[in-house]
């Protein structure tokens, strides 16, 4: 999926913050954002804010001299593959469908025969009124894709249709633009991060996995509109957009999450879950006490048995493979005795846990593919673009 250029007006209601959220997902996504913030939209999120997170200068005026003299608002909202107006507020909705001009926003979905996104949020019972389902039907007529809200609480305590729709949904539909949602529809569970397996209450066995790879791999599925539960082991990442997070520590406790989470279309298991686990001391050992023996007992691999999960296994389980040595052949037979679908194995002899970087081999039913060094976040996004096309041939 090569990335688009989206330009994103920011209406003013209380969903506005989620906007923040749709431009990092946007980006993680690999597409360019501009942002336009309407008077009301930066009274519930900073132009400072919007602006750094979309890497790009952030256009409020009509009338701005500066602007003007770089790049008009025709040209603005010309250069564009999509615009997404989010969230859509009856206001703004009104006058779109109005043909108002009468701010930089109006006058830029004027003046522009780019495709339009608008994602509306609003209370309830506007939603519900006559005239805002005139000024929706009048907007749908003219060929914008309106996206329906949420049903849920709201802000303001009300209970039913107004909600923003959640971010995944919101890239589901603009990926749809260009004719990509290809995960729209599915569930994926990505495991993620390390586990910790507490030896007292103060001590535990761990490991170096930063968590990075499975949370970008989360990031780029959710990116193509797949419902993405991340089931993380501590670390301190933010969650990615339009995932839901389960927050684990030990192997067993994810062992339990990622089965909850089941059913899903996918697994993809990126954790670095401990081999084995301890059975904690209740007291802080002592040193007075003499080095303690610890016992380890087995942990469950919880790829195989997702893998082995007859009726409930996904459609595809792909596991990982991290090895300082003859990665291949490791992930070749690690494929077959853990009964996944596709092995991706990483060499992590030199500095990949915690770096931005990744070497990865993909080892499928087919053979292997050697992939070049590329950053996780690309790794992340081959992969699932790789993970939607196999769902796809499928089913
Ligand atoms: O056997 P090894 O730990 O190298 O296998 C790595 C793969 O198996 C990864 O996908 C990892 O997430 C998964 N795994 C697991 N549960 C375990 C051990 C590994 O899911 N207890």
């Amino acid at each position: 999926m090569d990335g688009k250029h989206i330009l994103l007006i920011v209406g003013g209601g209380i969903a506005a913050h989620k906007a923040l959220e749709l431009v990092r997902a946007l980006r993680r996504g690999g597409d360019r954002v501009t942002p336009v913030l309407t008077a009301g939209g930066a009274h519930f999120v900073t132009a400072l804010a919007l602006g750094a997170l979309a890497g790009a200068k952030v256009h409020t005026e009509l009338f701005d001299l500066d602007d003007e003299a770089e790049m008009g608002h025709i040209e603005l909202s010309r250069s564009a593959d999509l615009i997404v107006v989010c969230p859509a507020t009856a206001n703004l909705i009104a006058r779109m469908a109005n043909g108002h001009a009468d701010d930089l926003a109006t006058t830029l979905l004027l003046a522009t025969d780019t495709p339009v996104l608008a994602v509306p949020a609003m209370n309830v019972r506007m939603w519900a009124h006559p005239a805002v389902i005139h000024n929706v039907a009048t907007l749908r007529s003219q060929g914008v894709t309106v996206l329906d809200p949420d049903v849920g609480l709201m802000a303001c305590g009300d209970y039913g249709p107004g909600r923003l729709p959640e971010v995944h949904a919101i890239m589901a539909a603009v990926a749809a633009q260009w004719g990509d949602a290809r995960l729209t529809g599915r569930h994926v569970i990505v495991t993620a991060g390390p586990t910790h397996e507490p030896i007292d209450p103060v001590r535990f066995l761990g490991n170096r996995s930063s968590g990075k790879q499975g949370f970008a791999i989360a990031a780029a599925l959710a990116g193509l509109g797949a419902r993405v539960t991340l089931v993380a082991g501590p670390v301190a990442l933010p969650t990615p957009p339009g995932c839901t997070r389960v927050d684990v520590g030990t192997a067993r406790d994810m062992a339990a999450s990622v089965e909850t989470a089941l059913p899903a279309d996918a697994a993809v298991m990126v954790a670095a879950v401990a081999d084995w686990g301890v059975i904690p001391a209740p007291a802080k050992l002592k040193k007075a006490h003499g080095a303690p023996v610890i016992e380890l007992i087995a942990n469950p691999d919880i790829l195989a048995v997702v893998a082995a999960a007859g009726p409930r296994r996904p459609t595809l389980v792909v596991g990982f493979a991290a090895e300082t040595e003859d990665a291949v052949a490791n992930a070749v037979a690690k494929r077959i005795g853990k009964g996944a679908d596709w092995i991706v194995a990483n060499d992590v002899s030199g500095d990949v846990m915690g770096s931005d970087a990744n070497t990865v081999h993909l080892v499928t039913a087919d053979g292997v593919e050697d992939w070049p060094r590329l950053a996780k976040a690309e790794v992340a996004r081959r992969l699932a673009t790789r993970i939607a096309a196999a769902l796809t041939a499928a089913t």
